[in-house]
């Protein structure tokens, strides 16, 4: 296989609330995680899918994923404790498959479109690592104590969502290289690549494809979210 995705849906999102995982809030007709999946399902350019679960929740994403009757699911396996364990689960998976180039994307970015997971994709052709992202539009500032310390420069920076598309033999390394370095909790797998002195591409993500962290971002998704979705 050629490329596939790991979709991660390993969290417990602790910062949204409600009974559980915000994966499986229903946005529109289907739950969060059902349309982080067919996004990649639908994409031509992906050869297979695979679903890292929160172990606890592994049979209800088991029943969604029947539901919706993925062709190009793998398998469902359980995450880790952290994000970063969770995306190495699925990668360690993976090394037992001929796998060229993976994409990595949180389940919290339902609203992912497909021409940004065709371009994130297309571009591996030229860098190991490639990522969505989109230039900060507000004034930014590093604060202390409720206060304003200083302005940080706006220029050049830039806000770096998911799919994170990466050769497979670089983000392999890039994970040995992190837990070897005593890194255990990174908040994306690009951060883990920078640390081998890669230069990631940037593909703009758009700025629809928000990340559901608290209950407001599960209502601005309701209203981008297309009529048919
Ligand atoms: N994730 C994961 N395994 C973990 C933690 C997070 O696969 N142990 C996934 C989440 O399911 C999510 C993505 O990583 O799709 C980004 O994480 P985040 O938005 O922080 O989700 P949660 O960790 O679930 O939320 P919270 O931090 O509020 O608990
Ligand atoms: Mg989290």
């Amino acid at each position: 296989m050629k490329t596939v995705a790991i979709v991660l849906a390993g969290g417990e999102g602790s910062r949204m609330g409600g009974g559980q995982p915000k994966q499986f809030t229903l946005l529109g007709e289907k739950p969060i995680l059902a349309h982080a999946l067919s996004r990649f399902e639908q994409a031509d350019c992906v050869d297979g899918l695979l679903l890292v679960s929160h172990p606890t929740w592994i049979e209800t994403a088991r029943h969604l994923a029947i539901r919706e009757g993925y062709r190009k699911l793998m398998a469902i396996i359980p995450g880790g404790p952290t994000r970063q364990a969770s995306s190495r689960a699925g990668l360690e998976f993976l090394s037992r498959h001929e796998v060229e180039r993976v994409l990595i994307h949180d389940s919290a970015r339902p609203l992912v479109s497909p021409e940004v997971i065709q371009e994130v994709t297309r571009r591996l052709s030229e860098a190991e690592v490639v990522t969505a992202a989109v230039p900060v539009a507000d004034t930014m500032v590093r604060a202390a104590d409720g206060a304003v310390r200083e302005l940080v420069e706006r220029e050049g920076l830039y806000a770096v969502q998911t799919p994170q598309g990466f050769r497979m033999s670089l983000i392999r390394e890039a994970h040995e290289r992190a837990l070897a370095d005593g890194i255990r909790d990174a908040g994306d797998d690009v951060q883990l690549a920078l640390r081998l002195g890669r230069r990631p591409l940037i593909v703009d993500g758009g700025r629809f494809n928000i990340k559901i962290t608290f209950a407001e971002d599960l209502e601005l998704a309701r209203r981008l979210l297309p009529p048919a979705g």
